[in-house]
């Protein structure tokens, strides 16, 4: 797995305010949707294109467009929808998935409750958004369904990862030929007792939509 942690000071300084615990809602959705678009541009790098012709006031000339089949973009819910406007915003024409998945607060261990994908991925650049790579439970399942649907490269946007998530990630893919890349805002220190990012933002969820 590709991992590229994002190192620009306007990231840091987003990053710091939604770390704060005393950051309420509405801001924390602001800045978790700047936070995607700055980071959904590093994470399109590789987006594919085609060379098209145009025409400009000037003089024929001849650019680059995003090709067809339009990538997909997989928000996890519930946090991950907190991030999907920030990235439709940079890719507007991206069709759009749903995961649904939580994670068993004793085992750790993500299960699916809703899924709204397309049935055949083959050939399509996926982006899936979960704000926070902890564990890893949820990104190695969120990432099977994909690639069992043919999806061809997989890039994840997480705001934080912890190392241990990271890892768990790495050897789950290590075999397979699917291109996977992680593209991060902060690489925290490590995974709590009770599997929370430290130094982290607490649950993003909750953070986002409030404790339901
Ligand atoms: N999920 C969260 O929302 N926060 C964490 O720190 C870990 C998982």
């Amino acid at each position: 797995m590709k991992v590229h942690v994002a190192n620009h000071p306007l990231i840091s300084h987003k990053l710091t305010v939604l770390r704060d615990e005393t950051t309420d809602s509405p801001t924390f959705r602001r800045l978790v949707e700047e936070l995607v678009t700055l980071l959904a541009y590093e994470a399109t790098r590789d987006v594919r294109t085609k060379t098209v012709s145009i025409k400009t006031p000037v003089t024929q000339t001849q650019g680059l467009k995003m090709a067809e089949p339009r990538p997909v973009v997989v928000p996890i819910l519930r946090a991950g929808l907190g991030m999907l406007e920030g990235m439709v915003r940079l890719i507007p024409t991206a069709e759009v998935g749903f995961l649904g998945m939580v994670r068993d607060e004793k085992t750790l261990m993500a299960s699916t409750y809703a899924n709204r994908l397309p049935e055949d991925l083959s050939g399509r650049q996926c982006f899936v958004l979960d704000p926070m790579l902890a564990t890893g439970g949820t990104l190695v399942a969120a990432f099977n369904f994909l690639i069992e649907r043919g999806a061809t490269d997989i890039t994840a946007i997480c705001i934080l990862a912890a190392p241990e998530g990271i890892a768990f990630v790495e050897d789950a893919f290590k075999d397979s030929n699917v291109p996977i890349t992680l593209v991060t805002g902060a690489l925290d220190e490590k995974l709590n007792e009770h599997g929370y990012i430290v130094p982290g933002l607490g649950d993003a969820g909750d953070r986002l939509y409030g404790v339901v």
